[in-house]
């Protein structure tokens, strides 16, 4: 008789996205009529840039001839892909890696999800809250949850409060964890840290033994200064962290799928013998088991975006969707509401007025004015009474949409 596993069964019947897109669809299915404007999934609306484009052609065409047919690539991801990512993303800021501590990937989601397999199940893991749910729901999956409590939480992980009191700046826990996430520029809130303030964090992981999974996937939205767009600029963070990175929202590869992680070699955590092990050896051995590598005629492309035409494209994407940051966040505020984020991340984090849920406000927004949001408790408790907005819609939408709200009585 085959077994499930169980922890599967403590999990919400669907994943948080999964979950709107059928509410949805149940609208859309009731008032077929209605323009709805969808600005719940941070998914990128702009076309890929010319320079993917070409590339994808160019590596497409390759694939069709013997000579420069490409079958199975390395695990870790193509040399011209990883060169190129440690040359502009790390030594452009100081930072020098070695190729094989860089692993390209189909995504950070894939990552953040899959890096629990090189973690034991023993480890407290502490999560901000709100929080991107991948975090929470893999380690329901990977048995470090315990069970889930009437408000959603779960009796293992230390959950971090981030609220409108500390401004959505996590403060260090409590009870010292194993393994903390942090995600920075943060989804959801769209708070980002100073160098100074994630100094605290990694002098805390270096003094207290504990790994920090660091998810920069909106390092491109940063726009103040002194913001770190890697935490290996902060000194000693190689000893402590693991880095995952995107190219979705970077250069809209939300289709297309291809992110990296790096995983220093000098950081290790311990074996149940108190002994030290590298941890970038053991990240190794599960994608060369488990991931056959990401596609090449994405790493071409991807590599295409460090040209220098593929860098102006990005950079004008990046404004395109941060002047609909813009347009939501000042907008949203000048009729009264408390909105959060939308600076140096493509979210807004909008309070629901008149104390409506998360879930209320969600209905109303869809059902009275046609636009789709998230729910902030699906984010985790802390969330509850908040709505997440994202800037990633097209600019037309995103006027419209805002339209839509100033003229709404709630
Ligand atoms: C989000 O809306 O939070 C993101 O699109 C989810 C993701 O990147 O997987």
């Amino acid at each position: 008789m085959a077994l499930v596993n169980g922890q599967f069964l403590k999990l919400s019947e669907s994943y948080l996205f999964s979950e709107i897109a059928k509410k949805v669809n149940s609208f859309k299915v009731i008032h077929p009529e209605a323009k709805v404007i969808r600005l719940g999934i941070g998914d990128v609306t702009l076309p890929l840039p010319a320079v993917a484009i070409d590339a994808l052609h160019k590596a497409t065409d390759e694939m069709a001839t013997a000579e420069t047919f490409r079958g199975y690539g390395p695990e870790q991801g193509y040399r011209f892909l990883i060169d190129a990512i440690i040359k502009h993303d790390y030594e452009a800021r100081g930072i020098s890696l070695d190729p094989d501590e860089v692993f390209v990937s189909d995504g950070a989601k894939s990552d953040t999800g899959n890096i629990g397999d090189i973690l034991s199940k023993d480890n407290r893991i502490a999560v901000t809250d709100p929080v991107y749910p991948v975090y929470v729901d893999t380690n329901v999956m990977g048995c470090r949850a315990g069970e889930r409590r009437e408000n959603g939480s779960w009796s293992n992980i230390v959950y971090i409060p981030c609220n409108a009191e500390n401004g959505f700046v996590p403060e260090l826990p409590t009870i010292r964890p194993d393994v903390i996430y942090l995600c920075l520029p943060n989804n959801p809130t769209g708070t980002a840290l100073k160098k100074q303030e994630l100094k605290k964090w990694v002098d805390y992981a270096i003094d207290n033994d504990i790994l920090i999974l660091f998810d920069a996937a909106y390092e491109a939205y940063i726009r103040e200064n002194n913001v770190p767009h890697s935490i290996y600029e902060i000194k000693g963070a190689k000893r402590v962290a693991i880095e995952f990175k995107s190219f979705s929202k970077t250069a809209g590869f939300t289709g297309l799928r291809c992110g990296y992680t790096v995983v220093p070699k000098e950081l290790k955590a311990f074996n149940f013998a108190g002994e030290k092990v590298g941890l970038n050896r053991l990240w190794n051995r599960r994608q060369c088991t488990k991931f056959n590598g990401a596609p090449y005629i994405v790493q071409r492309a991807a590599e295409a975006l460090y040209s220098p035409e593929g860098r102006v494209q990005i950079k004008s994407m990046i404004n395109y969707y941060m002047n609909n940051a813009t347009l939501l966040r000042e907008n949203l505020k000048s009729i009264g509401l408390s909105v959060f984020g939308g600076v140096n991340a493509p979210y807004i984090w909008i309070k629901a007025p008149n104390g409506l849920t998360s879930w209320k406000f969600f209905d109303r927004l869809l059902y009275e004015r046609h636009i789709v949001g998230t729910p902030g408790v699906g984010f985790g408790p802390e969330g509850e009474g908040y709505l997440r907005l994202t800037a990633f819609g097209k600019l037309e939408d995103t006027k419209e949409a805002i339209e839509r709200l100033t003229t709404w009585i709630i």
